[in-house]
């Protein structure tokens, strides 16, 4: 390519909310052609400034260029006709629609609605090796299944600089190394990607250039051939790296949950979990590896209520859960930090004191007799964003104010509080940044010393090995082995998920 023009010039921009300063005079270029990583700690400022290049935002100050233009930026569609297209850290798509629909939704003069779609959907997935299938219904999508449907749609609409915020947060590590595989192709196409991301290893593993963003401005530019993880956590927050480790153990024999044969059937008959056995005890964590879509999620809300078992029995602390509603599982102990924050685990518009109440509006703090106590809601909520240091200007701001990471902590939170006897923590620290990380291990470690017991389900699998007491491993519905997380290793584990060794590691 020729143009040296960078793709992307963003200079003095600026942007306030009520109370937050969440960007100020940020300078950035983006080389064309190159993969320009963005970090910072949650709350930095890294979503509102992509959201402001995607036209979704309007900054108070500064200007934006789009090969060498100055951009005026009033939507999505002035950024898309400049060719910016955006992959959202939480997905936008539309569950009831078919993927074709999703994709098509808004671009009907690209390619029509119909064959033209079909065929143009089937080029670029295979174009770029994504194995979207048409005519899914989205909502019977894992997560991974439906990023790639967003980068396909965005591909769809000509993108030539594409967006992508935390876009492996949700990816276990062979599905990175596909995604980073299809980031070399768009490369090499001379598309460029703007890539935000917390794994600081993959950030330099797969980045050509780095900025790092402090409180919503831009502190330092880095070199990815030159600088460590370490120093780059360095400059995003001051702190060091932290390893997830256990270390004593404290697991009884007192069983907190158990599952004896549990089997569950999807809509066409096809058993999702099948026939699964397994205890967890007090002051236990037991860790499940599987590539997302083995029926992780299904487990779960077997396991919640939310799903019927069609045979086995779920007893928690020797009381059978058959016939009991997810509301009274809840009660009866058990804290849920759900895979999909949005999907199932905040009222977004809602303040940040009602979502405390969420799930847990049965009792206390949040109920005086039968009446909701606001102020007893209220109080524990400003503990929670206390303790679990969730950056926010107050609790009366709505949910969908904080940045992802934020969010995050509050679900944490509030799961934690009450002391539940069984957590079922699905990715707890997702999209959340190495301090705060750290923080949340933290928690776990001490609620587990007092005998939580622990259901944890991570796509990080150096989170799900080194926080572990036990690991199972989950291909196809079925558990189908058992490895040390004293010793395994995480390419190890990666090989029993995807069933390419059988049987246990020790
Ligand atoms: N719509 C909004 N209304 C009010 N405040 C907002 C809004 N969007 C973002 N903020 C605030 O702006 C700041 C930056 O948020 P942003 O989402 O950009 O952070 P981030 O760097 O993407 O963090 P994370 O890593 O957690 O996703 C935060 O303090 C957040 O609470
Ligand atoms: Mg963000």
């Amino acid at each position: 390519m020729s143009t040296t023009e960078p793709a992307v010039e963003l200079h003095g921009i600026t942007k306030r909310f009520p109370g937050v300063v969440a960007n100020h005079d940020i300078d950035i270029t983006v080389a064309a052609g190159t993969v320009h990583a963005i970090v910072g700690e949650n709350g930095a400022g890294k979503s509102t400034l992509m959201k402001i290049l995607y036209g979704m935002q309007r900054p108070d100050e500064g200007t934006i260029k789009v090969n060498g233009e100055v951009a005026d930026l009033h939507s999505p569609s002035d950024a898309i006709a400049r060719g910016i297209g955006m992959v959202h850290q939480h997905f936008m798509l539309a569950d009831n629609l078919t993927v074709l629909e999703n994709v098509v939704l808004g671009a009907e003069r690209l390619h029509g609605i119909g064959g033209g779609a079909r065929r143009r959907i089937r080029e670029i997935s295979d174009q770029y090796g994504l194995g979207v299938e048409p005519d899914r219904l989205v909502e019977d999508l894992g997560v991974g299944a439906r990023q790639r449907v967003e980068i396909l749609k965005v591909l769809y609409r000509g993108a030539r600089i594409l967006i992508l915020d935390e876009p492996t947060a949700v990816l276990v590590p062979q599905e990175v190394d596909e995604l980073f595989a299809n980031l070399e192709d768009l490369k090499r196409e001379g598309l460029t990607v703007i890539f935000i991301s917390h794994k600081l290893d993959e950030v330099l593993k797969v980045a050509d250039a780095i900025t790092v963003i402090r409180r919503g401005t831009t502190v330092a530019s880095a070199d990815p051939k030159e600088v460590s993880a370490r120093q780059l956590a360095e400059l995003m927050v001051g702190s060091e790296l932290p390893v997830p480790e256990l270390r004593e153990s404290t697991v009884t024999d007192v069983p907190v949950l158990t599952m004896e044969n549990v089997t569950v059937r999807d809509a066409t008959g096809r058993a999702v979990v099948d026939g699964v056995s397994l205890t967890i005890h007090e002051g236990e964590i037991l860790g499940i590896a599987g590539v997302e879509g083995n029926g992780q999620a299904e487990l779960v809300e077997a396991i919640m209520g939310m799903l019927p078992a069609e045979s086995g029995v779920i007893r928690l602390g020797g009381e059978d859960l058959s016939g009991r509603s997810t509301r009274r599982r809840r009660e009866m102990g058990v804290g849920f930090i759900p895979e999909d924050r949005h999907r199932h685990g905040l009222l977004l518009e809602s303040p940040l004191w009602e979502n405390r109440v969420l799930g847990h509006q049965t009792r206390s703090p949040n109920v005086k007799g039968i009446l909701i106590d606001r102020a007893g809601a209220r109080r524990d909520t400003e503990r929670i964003v206390e303790e679990y240091d969730v950056r926010t200007p107050g609790i009366d701001v709505s949910a969908d104010s904080l940045s992802g990471g934020n969010q995050q902590k509050l679900i944490v939170g509030r799961e934690m509080s009450g002391n539940p006897k069984l957590l079922i923590a699905a990715h707890p620290t997702r999209g959340v940044d190495v301090g705060a990380q750290a923080a949340i291990w933290d928690h776990l470690r001490r609620a587990r010393a007092e005998g939580l017991a622990v259901l944890l389900i991570s796509a990080d699998l150096d989170e799900l090995i080194g926080m572990s007491d036990t690991l199972r491993v989950i291909l196809r519905g079925r558990l189908v082995g058992e490895a040390d997380p004293a010793t395994i290793t995480p390419d190890e584990l990666g090989s029993l998920m995807t069933g390419a060794a059988e049987g246990s590691v020790a």
